[in-house]
């Protein structure tokens, strides 16, 4: 395990968050979440961890952020890619069993890329039209026998996005009615939505808030203190570091709030003092 401060965690760097994982499952057997919590709890390297997780589940997934897309457009372009990246195969099946219909005519371009990869492009016709792409999109993907889980990043902020490009709300109302449209006509497709900032609050304010209500609310807190210590734990394991229980202890009950983005950033400033065993004096 190796210690990172700031950037998602995974593979066997992402500790724990079992209690999370089961009721974000249970959830997924009958809804789509959203899931908001603040900055830095952890929700990129839990979605990332899900995703890996999901073929065990019997899923297919995926995961993207929409942070900084530009429009409804890029939305759409990202949603395809992260398909089409993860599941190149699946991405060209489908897109060739459509290739001669009226939907064919929205993919511009499905080219491969390395041995592995599949690069997807959309029509100009496509982004101008986004919500009938949205519909190709869900059609596509239920074509499918397996379930899909869609893990999308960031959500709220692109939605502020939207109200930036049209402050009266239209734009954002329409796109998020959109969205609903496409969950409750795909229900093989679960959506996780996640975000730091409240959607719900944002939709609240503009009045959508019907745009949103199919969603189950979820959030993500801090860990148990026995989480935080098998973590500190397995950290210092995993670099030689001798961690008495005391300092442990010691360090959790300095931290308060116990993130595993605080226990990380602790764990890198002992690193840099020394490499000799600590103890509290
Ligand atoms: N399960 C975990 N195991 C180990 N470290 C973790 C775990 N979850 C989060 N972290 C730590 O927290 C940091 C932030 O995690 P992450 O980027 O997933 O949070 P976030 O909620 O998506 O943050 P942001 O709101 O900034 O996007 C990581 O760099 C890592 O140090
Ligand atoms: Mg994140």
């Amino acid at each position: 395990m190796q210690c990172h401060v700031g950037s998602p965690v995974e593979g066997e760097d992402f500790f724990n968050r079992k209690k999370e994982i089961n009721a974000i499952w249970r959830a997924l057997d009958s809804d789509s979440l959203l899931l908001l919590a603040p900055r830095r709890v952890g929700k990129t390297s839990l979605m990332k961890h899900l995703v890996y997780l999901a073929p065990d589940k019997g899923y297919q997934a995926s995961y993207l952020t929409v942070e900084g897309a530009a429009d409804e457009a890029d939305f759409m372009e990202r949603l395809y890619r992260a398909v089409a990246e993860n599941h190149p195969n699946i991405m060209k099946t489908l897109v060739d069993r459509v290739a001669d219909s009226p939907l064919g005519t929205w993919v511009k371009r499905v080219k491969k890329v390395g041995a592995l990869g599949v690069s997807i492009e959309l029509t100009a016709e496509a982004k101008k039209h986004w919500p009938e792409s949205m519909t190709v999109f869900g059609e596509l993907l239920s074509g499918l026998e397996t379930p899909w889980l869609l893990a999308v990043d960031e959500l709220p902020l692109f939605i502020l996005k939207l109200l930036r490009l049209d402050d009266s709300g239209k734009r954002a109302v329409s796109f998020l009615h959109n969205l609903r449209e496409l969950r409750q006509n795909q229900p093989g497709v679960r959506w996780l939505l996640a975000g730091s900032i409240g959607l719900d609050t944002v939709t609240g304010r503009y009045n959508m808030a019907d745009t949103i209500n199919d969603l189950r609310l979820t959030t993500l807190g801090p860990f148990s203190v026995h989480s935080a210590d098998d973590f500190l734990q397995a950290l210092a394991r995993s670099y030689g570091l001798d961690l008495h229980p005391d300092v442990r202890s010691h360090i959790l009950s300095r931290l308060q709030w116990l993130l595993p983005y605080y226990i990380q950033l602790v764990f890198s400033e002992l690193l840099d003092v020394d490499n000799r065993p600590i103890r509290v004096t």
